[in-house]
Parts: C-alpha cells; structure tokens; sequence
C-alpha cells in the first residue's frame, strides 16, 4: 500500500457535469463573493448561507440566500460545498460534517484541506483551458493561463478573476500587454507621525485609493482628508483585537474585489512592520505588491532631537532592535543601539548591555511620540534605567550610545532631566 504521507497532494485534473446541480457556499464574505461569482457563469443552482452577508450578494441574480448561521443540516442535498466563512476552524467542521455525508468540499485559502481546487480557466465555447498547480502556485497557474488565452489569438473573456483597475495614473494590465493581470496592494509607509512626514508617493497612493488598512498609531483625522474607505487593523485599534491573519485576508479579499488597496503602517513598512508576512501572503495570493518607504521613527527622533545616529569619531554603525526578549536574541555589534518596542523593557535592556560590557554611564536617551505635539525626550545613562521609571509614555524609542551625548540638550545631569520639544 502506498504510504500516503510521503506523497504531495495530487488533483486530478477532470470535468463534472455540473448542469443543474446544487452548489452550497457557507460564507456571505469576500471569498464567498468571488466563489459565487465565478460559479454563477454555469448552470447550477447556487445558495449562499451566513450571518452577516455583504450587499454586493444581493447585486447578483439567481442565487439563493438564507440569513441564518451555519446547521451542518444545511448541508443535506447538496452536490459540492464551499466553506467560505472567516473563521478556519468553522471551515474545518464545515469539511468535517461534508465528509461523513461524502460531500466534496472546498475550504477558502486552504487548498491542503480541500478535496477539490479550483484551477484558472478560460473558455472559448465548447473548449475550457483549465490550469492546475495542485493549490500550490496559483500565480504561475495564471501566468499560464493567460500565456495560453494570449496565443490563442482569439481574445476571449471568461476570466473569474475580477478586471484590475489602474492605479495612480499607471495604465490598466489590460491596456499594456507586458503588466500582468493581477490585483495588487500598495505597502506604505506613514511615518512617525506627523503628516508632514508622509512621501508624495504615499500621499499620491493615498488620494487613488478604495479603502486604507491603517495601523491604530495614525492619524485618524489626517486620513479623512482622503476619500476612500478606512479600516483600522492596528493592535490597539479598539477592543477588537485583529490579527495578523485577519489582516491578510482582509487585504486579499478587498484586492481580489478590484479595489485599490493600499496598507498604511507607521514609519516604514519594512522596519518592524510585520511586512515580510503580508508580501508573501499577498504574492501566494497572486496578488502584486509595491512598497514605498515611509521615515523609520528612529531617523525622524533622529531628526527632532538632533542626534547624529552615526559620527566620524564616536559612531561606526547603528543597529535598531527588538527591545524585548533581550535574553533570546543576540546583541548586534553596533556604537549606537535603538530599541523599538522597549517601553517596558527599560530595566531589562539596561541589565543586559551591561552585562555584554556597555559601560554603565553610557548615555541613553528615551524618545516617546516622536515628530508628535506631546514628544518628550529624558536623558539619561545605562544604569539609570532600573532605578525608577524616566519616562513611559508610548510609542518609545530607546537610543543607546556615545552619540547621545552630541544632541544640543545633552547634560551629565542626575536626576535626568524631561524635555518637550514640539
Ligand atoms: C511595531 S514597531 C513599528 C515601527 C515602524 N515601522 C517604524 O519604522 O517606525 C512600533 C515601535 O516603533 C516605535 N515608534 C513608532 N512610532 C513612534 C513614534 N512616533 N515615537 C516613538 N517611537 C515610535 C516604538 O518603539 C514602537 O513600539
């Protein structure tokens, strides 16, 4: 018998007379929308269940709807199942209760658990190209795909994947042969705070857009200068805590949907951003990312504070770091230090640089809401740090080394002393 565990998943690669059958879609979100949307080209009957069921269902004809949650009895007389709600482990029972009534079930963003997958196809009347990678590279599948449609030299529609519109002046993939077909999300950087700080890229990117995934940080008002939809996805973002995963699906669902995306993060998208996991969730999406920096908050306390980050004497290298969990990770060699994310971490980082062998009158200095009205900046020295809270207002930044001593403000003064500057 073959040992199934050492053998990838395989699909074979068949038509189903699907005439008349009865299609189910638990689910009345984005990925329930874009199944529904590509199943209503065919004739089946298709009925969609789910609590909260987006508007754009009721724009499409001949479906059938029913506002109520998921009853595994919902799924008695259906031919195959789609398990489209945004909630996995939901899915996951949704596959489960398919399985005991040998239903063929499909689970959104899950081809591992799917029993079937849905590959890129295009017709051309009676002849259907349909293109597979076994669920694991949908953007090659579609490269294909459209390679194949191209040559064809018949130009037919038939597309399930939504048109993408132009963004930012940029012309549409359909009007440039060379830009691919995809939808794509703009990965922009805020920075530190004050708007003035934003590029003319993001600013640009900003007035184009359909909706803004913003981190909870910035500036709600600000952002009401731009017409499109804003949705707040930072972690303080009211009590509602979304995470990470929740974020992608959001922006894939609203870039499969052919809006102009663009995912706003403070300072730069590519510094403590958590942007690595968005990029290859977006590409495994088939979905194109483009990223414009923002300014790190360390450059823009940098900046405010005037302090040279590096220094022909006194600084060779700087290094930003994690300011928590010091104890796992390893210390860079670097003259100056600047912690992100270390407000309550003070103590910790203190004991630790000493214990590495930083002096202990090494010269800090704690950085709160930089390029903010309320910005504070204390200085102080390594082992001040545990003696008493010197300032714990957030967002923080934590600068450590000689080159704090050239900052204007810089005095060997005990107690630290508390500046605002605005
Ligand atoms: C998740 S990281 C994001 C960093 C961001 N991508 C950047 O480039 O600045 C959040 C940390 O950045 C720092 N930070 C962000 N904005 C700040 C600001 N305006 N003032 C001081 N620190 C800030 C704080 O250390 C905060 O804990």
């Amino acid at each position: 018998m073959n040992n199934l565990k050492h053998h990838q998943q395989e699909y074979l690669p068949i038509s189903v007379n699907i005439t008349g059958k009865k299609i189910l879609v638990v689910g009345g979100g984005n990925a329930a929308l874009s199944k529904v949307k590509s199943l209503r080209r065919f004739n089946v009957s298709i009925t969609v269940v789910g609590i909260k069921i987006d508007p754009a269902f009721l724009e499409i004809d001949n479906i059938h709807i029913i506002h109520k949650s998921y009853d595994p009895s919902d799924l008695d007389g259906f031919f195959m199942v789609y398990a489209c709600t945004d909630n996995r482990h939901t899915n996951e029972i949704i596959r489960e209760h398919c399985h005991a009534r040998n239903i063929l079930v499909n689970l959104a963003d899950n081809p591992r658990l799917s029993d079937f997958v849905s590959p890129a196809i295009y017709r051309e009347e009676d002849v259907t190209v349909a293109v597979g990678s076994n669920g694991k590279n949908v953007k090659q599948s579609i490269m294909i795909r459209d390679n194949i449609k191209k040559n064809s030299g018949s130009g037919l529609a038939g597309l399930p994947e939504p048109e993408k519109p132009g963004i930012n002046g940029q012309p549409k993939p359909t009007e440039n042969v060379k830009t691919t077909t995809y939808p794509k999300v703009v990965l922009a950087g805020f920075g530190p705070g004050d708007p003035e700080l934003i590029t003319l890229k993001t600013h640009n990117y900003l007035l184009e857009a359909d909706i803004i995934f913003h981190d909870a940080l910035l500036d709600a008002q600000f952002l009401e200068n731009y017409p499109a939809r804003k949705v707040a996805v930072g972690k303080r973002c009211g009590r509602h805590h979304i995470d990470q995963e929740e974020i992608n699906q959001l922006l894939v669902a609203a870039a499969w949907n052919g809006k102009k995306v663009v995912r706003l993060k403070g300072g730069d998208p590519l510094i403590f951003g958590r942007a690595g996991e968005e990029i290859q969730f977006l590409n495994s999406h088939n979905i194109d990312v483009e990223i414009v920096p923002g300014i790190t908050s360390a450059f823009a306390a940098a900046a405010q504070f005037q302090i040279p980050l590096t220094h022909r004497e006194i600084g060779s290298s700087v290094a930003f770091c994690v300011g928590h969990n010091l104890a796992e990770r390893e210390l860079p060699q670097a003259s100056t230090l600047v912690f992100y994310m270390g407000a309550r971490q003070q103590c910790e980082i203190s004991k630790i640089l000493i214990k590495k062998g930083w002096n202990k009158n090494t010269p800090v200095a704690l950085i709160s809401n930089v390029s903010n009205p309320q910005s504070k900046v204390v200085i102080s020295q390594l082992d001040q740090l545990c003696q008493h809270p010197l300032l714990q207002e957030t967002p923080l930044l934590i600068i450590v080394g000689q080159v704090v001593k050239k900052m204007p403000e810089f005095e060997e003064s005990n107690p630290p002393k508390e500046k605002k500057r605005a």
